[in-house]
């Protein structure tokens, strides 16, 4: 519990050129498919491409967290054929791609509510999580049947069952071990493609005080140089924290002057 990140509202948390946690809502792939004349599903297919260039581009550039919405918990409201195909994509996905994942020294995590899913789905994924739990080089997670407000509801019913006498009283302090991204510090940056700004219930709560980037590109289309666009907008963010723009002015020159007489 002593090691929990940072809380954005409770603390200021300390920020930098690359981002220590990205979350991403990978969004348009149908569109891009129909541009096509293609089936919905090649979208689905072609995103999964797009996905392991983001992955690489990440685990380059020291990226510690990777969030990516993989299904929502409002996706069952889809055509049965296309959740059927988009839970054995994500099979087929962690099947193929779990020991690459491994090489890379990069710790696969899988967050939502697993119950809906079928047995070998869920083996599958305990299987990727347990090959890479004590990888280093970056953590990618998987939202599947997720929701924000699933998670901040979960995290409630947890804490309660642990510590019913919080029911009377609880702060931020007491919730925040029993959230899905407890141990990741609160995203960054989140990107969303397919040209929709909204959140579409991804992660309420640790969003607070993420810079949110919207872009018009198609998720299968979103390459190396959208990724590197979207990382060149997050550096021209001042992030405030509630702050004046004077304060940060102040503590960046606080911070110049004792690097100088550190150096001289
Ligand atoms: C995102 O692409 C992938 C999932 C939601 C699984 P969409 O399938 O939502 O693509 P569009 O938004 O219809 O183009
Ligand atoms: C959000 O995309 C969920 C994922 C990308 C997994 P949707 O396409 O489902 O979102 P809405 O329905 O347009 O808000
Ligand atoms: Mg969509």
């Amino acid at each position: 519990m002593a090691n929990l990140p940072p809380s954005s509202t409770r603390t200021i948390p300390g920020t930098s050129d690359i981002p220590r946690h990205i979350a991403i809502i990978m969004d348009g792939n149908g569109r891009w498919a129909k541009q096509r004349f293609m089936p919905r599903v090649a979208g689905h297919q072609r995103g999964v491409e797009a996905l392991r260039e983001v992955v690489k581009a990440c685990r380059q550039m020291g990226v510690e967290y990777l969030t990516v919405f993989a299904f929502s918990s409002e996706n069952w409201r889809r055509p049965a054929e296309e959740v059927s195909f988009l839970m054995s994509l994500f099979l087929k996905m962690l099947e193929r791609e779990v020991t690459k994942l491994h090489k890379n020294d990069i710790r696969l995590k899988v967050i939502g509510e697993r119950s809906r899913f079928d047995e070998t789905l869920r083996q599958t994924m305990q299987d990727a999580e347990q090959l890479t739990a004590n990888n280093t080089g970056m953590t990618l997670t998987i939202a599947a049947n997720y929701g924000g407000r699933w998670d901040v509801m979960r995290a409630v019913k947890l804490m309660l069952r642990d510590h019913p006498e919080l029911a009377q009283d609880f702060g931020e302090e007491d919730l925040q071990p029993y959230l899905s991204m407890s141990d990741a510090p609160e995203p960054d940056l989140f990107i969303r493609t397919g040209g929709e700004q909204r959140i579409s219930n991804f992660m309420l709560w640790q969003l607070a005080y993420t810079e949110l980037y919207f872009t018009g590109t198609l998720w299968p289309a979103f390459d190396r140089n959208e990724f590197d666009k979207a990382i060149a907008w997050y550096r021209q963010r001042e992030r405030r924290f509630g702050q004046t723009s004077e304060q940060l002015a102040g503590k960046t020159a606080a911070k110049q002057e004792s690097k100088g007489t550190m150096d001289g």
